[in-house]
C-alpha cells in the first residue's frame, strides 16, 4: 500500500512538472537558486560613489600615468612637433605600403567630409556641409608635415580628431597620402617624364 501511495505522488509530482503551468507572463522577479553572479556591487560610468570623497565614481588617472601602448620616445613621431615647433619631414618609411594604407584609411575616415580626391567635393558638401577644407588648396600644401599630423590627431576648428580611430602610425600613413593627393591636384608638365611630354606632345 505504501509503494502505490509514493508512485501516487511521484506520478503527480511528475505529471506537474511536465504539464504545469507554463508560458506565464509574471512580472516578479523569478526565483533564483544559484544566482551565477547575475547581480553584484558594481559603480556605473559616470554614477555617483559614496566611497571617494569628491563623489565620483570615474578616477582620474594617477598624476604622470602613461598608459601602456602610449609613450613614445620620438615627441614628433607622436605629436608632430619639434620643440615648439611644428615640424617636417616623416617619421616613418616612405613607401609604397604606407602610401597604400593612408589612402585605405583616407577613403575611409576623411573621403566622406574631404572627397576622394582631398579637393573637399564630398558627400557631406552636396548635404550642406560647406565648410569642408580643400586639401589640396596651397595653404594646406604649405604646411608642415607635422601641422597636417596635428590637424589629423587632434582636430582643428569645426573637424574632431581621429587620435582614437588612427594609430599613430596610421595618421602618417594618412598624411603622407594627403601629400600624394596634393601633388596629383597640382601636378604640372614638369612632373612628367620626358618621354611622356614627347608622346604627349608637351
Ligand atoms: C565630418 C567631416 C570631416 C571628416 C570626416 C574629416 N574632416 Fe578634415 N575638416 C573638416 C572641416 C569641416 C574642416 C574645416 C575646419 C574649420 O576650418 O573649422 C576640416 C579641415 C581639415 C584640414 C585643414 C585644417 C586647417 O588648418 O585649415 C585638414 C588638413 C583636414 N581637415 C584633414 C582631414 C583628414 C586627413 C581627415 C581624415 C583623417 C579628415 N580631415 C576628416 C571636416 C572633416
Amino acid at each position: 500500500m505504501r509503494y502505490v501511495f509514493l508512485v501516487f505522488i511521484l506520478g503527480v509530482i511528475g505529471v506537474l512538472a511536465i504539464l504545469g503551468p507554463r508560458g506565464e507572463v509574471s512580472t516578479r522577479p523569478p526565483l533564483e537558486v544559484f544566482s551565477d553572479m547575475d547581480r553584484m556591487p558594481k559603480y556605473q560610468p559616470q554614477a555617483k560613489s559614496a566611497f571617494f570623497a569628491d563623489g565620483r565614481t570615474d578616477r582620474l588617472p594617477v598624476d604622470g600615468t602613461v598608459a601602456r601602448g602610449t609613450y613614445y620616445e620620438n615627441e614628433y613621431y607622436s605629436t608632430g612637433e619639434s620643440g615648439e615647433e611644428f615640424g617636417s619631414g616623416f617619421p616613418i618609411g616612405v613607401d609604397y605600403d604606407s602610401i597604400s594604407r593612408g589612402e585605405d584609411r583616407f577613403n575611409i575616415y576623411c573621403s566622406i567630409c574631404h572627397g576622394a580626391a582631398g579637393d573637399g567635393d564630398s558627400m557631406t558638401k552636396k548635404y550642406g556641409m560647406l565648410t569642408v577644407a580643400n586639401l589640396t588648396e596651397q595653404r594646406l600644401v604649405d604646411y608642415t608635415d607635422g601641422q597636417l599630423y596635428d590637424v589629423v590627431k587632434n582636430g582643428k576648428g569645426l573637424m574632431l580628431g581621429y587620435a582614437d580611430r588612427l594609430t599613430v602610425e596610421d595618421r602618417w600613413n594618412v598624411v603622407l597620402y594627403v601629400r600624394a593627393l596634393q601633388r596629383a591636384a597640382n601636378g604640372t608638365v614638369d612632373d612628367l617624364t620626358p618621354a611622356k611630354r614627347e608622346e604627349l606632345g608637351l
